[in-house]
């Protein structure tokens, strides 16, 4: 980016459109962070703050850093606030009529150089570009959770992409202190077309009886390095977010080899949604307290 400062604005205040909004404060950019939802907002605004105190107490940000991020990070409920935004970056639920929409109305609301930039994990940049009349300015910008922390952005291409867009995100995550890699847009991306038919293959595991849950995780834990077991990053990304990203692997590349193991739809069905429902493979409500009767 260049040397002036400029404004990011981020769409949606959940947990990855905060980490979003966090990191571009914490990089020296003017932030607006917009959810439609005031209170949601509220707690964003609240974890972004307690973050940066942590990072301060740690040493790992100086305390006037920690008070500029904070000063330059404002919070709204009126999309209007983006009009002099230079990138907006989209992080609200995965669905793509409520994606098109908002990008249709940024569009009509943004200055005609702004980038439209989706965190989508799934959904094709192409055809969210179709929503606008700035195809070459809309791309992929797929932060890993939670994204202060993850090291990496997913930069994803659309058919229309342009090579200055491409180049002027890769260098606005690298001002985030990530490291790139670029995909082409096609299901699943990089990460996910690989990530989510493993997790399926630990659902697979574990309904065909195969093994326990806690086996099947400690095993590529301590197999394979990974920092969760399969089964336990699923409850952490959500089960729902998982069987969404199956269902559009199995029906953008027509193979079956993708179809979701039904024990991850009865799952879902059951309301099982991992830790943000503190349930899903695993439980993460806390015990009740026995009383002990003497
Ligand atoms: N936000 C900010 N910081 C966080 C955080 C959060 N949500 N969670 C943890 N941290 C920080 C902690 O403060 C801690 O920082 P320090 O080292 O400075 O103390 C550090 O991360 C490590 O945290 P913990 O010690 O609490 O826990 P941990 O060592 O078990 O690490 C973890 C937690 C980083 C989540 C780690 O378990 C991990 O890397 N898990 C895998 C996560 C992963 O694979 N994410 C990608 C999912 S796929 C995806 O996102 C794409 C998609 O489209 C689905």
């Amino acid at each position: 980016m260049g040397e002036t400062r400029e404004t990011i604005g981020v769409i949606g205040s959940g947990q990855m459109g905060s980490g979003i909004a966090q990191l571009a404060a914490i990089s020296g950019f003017d932030v607006w962070l917009h959810d439609s939802d005031s209170g949601a907002l509220q707690r964003a605004s609240e974890g972004i703050g307690a973050a940066l105190r942590k990072l301060v107490s740690k040493g790992k940000l100086s305390e006037l850093a920690g008070t500029d991020a904070l000063n330059r990070l404002r919070c709204t409920s009126d999309l209007e606030d983006f009009r002099h935004a230079d990138v907006i970056i989209e992080a609200i639920i995965e669905s793509e009529d409520v994606k098109k929409k908002l990008f249709s109305d940024l569009d009509k609301l943004v200055k005609p150089s702004a980038i439209l930039a989706s965190n989508t994990s799934s959904i094709s940049i192409t055809r969210l570009a179709s929503a606008t009349r700035r195809p070459a300015q809309v791309i992929g910008m797929h932060f890993m959770n939670p994204p202060p922390v993850m090291k990496l952005i997913e930069i994803v291409r659309g058919a229309d992409t342009s090579e200055a867009v491409f180049s002027k995100i890769k260098a606005l995550a690298e001002r985030f202190g990530k490291t790139v890699i670029c995909s082409n847009d096609y299901p699943g991306f990089i990460v996910n077309r690989i990530l989510m038919p493993m997790i399926n293959e630990a659902f697979h595991a574990l309904y065909t009886g195969v093994a326990t849950k806690e086996d099947i995780d400690t095993g590529m834990k301590l197999g394979t390095n990974h920092p969760m077991g399969p089964l336990e990053l699923a409850d952490f990304i959500g089960l729902d977010v998982c069987l969404s990203i199956m269902k559009v692997l199995h029906h953008g590349l027509g193979d079956s080899r993708y179809s979701p193991c039904p024990l991850l739809v009865q799952y879902v069905d059951a309301g099982r949604l991992g830790r943000k429902k503190g349930i899903g493979v695993y439980s993460y409500k806390k015990e009740p307290v026995k009383m002990l009767i003497s």
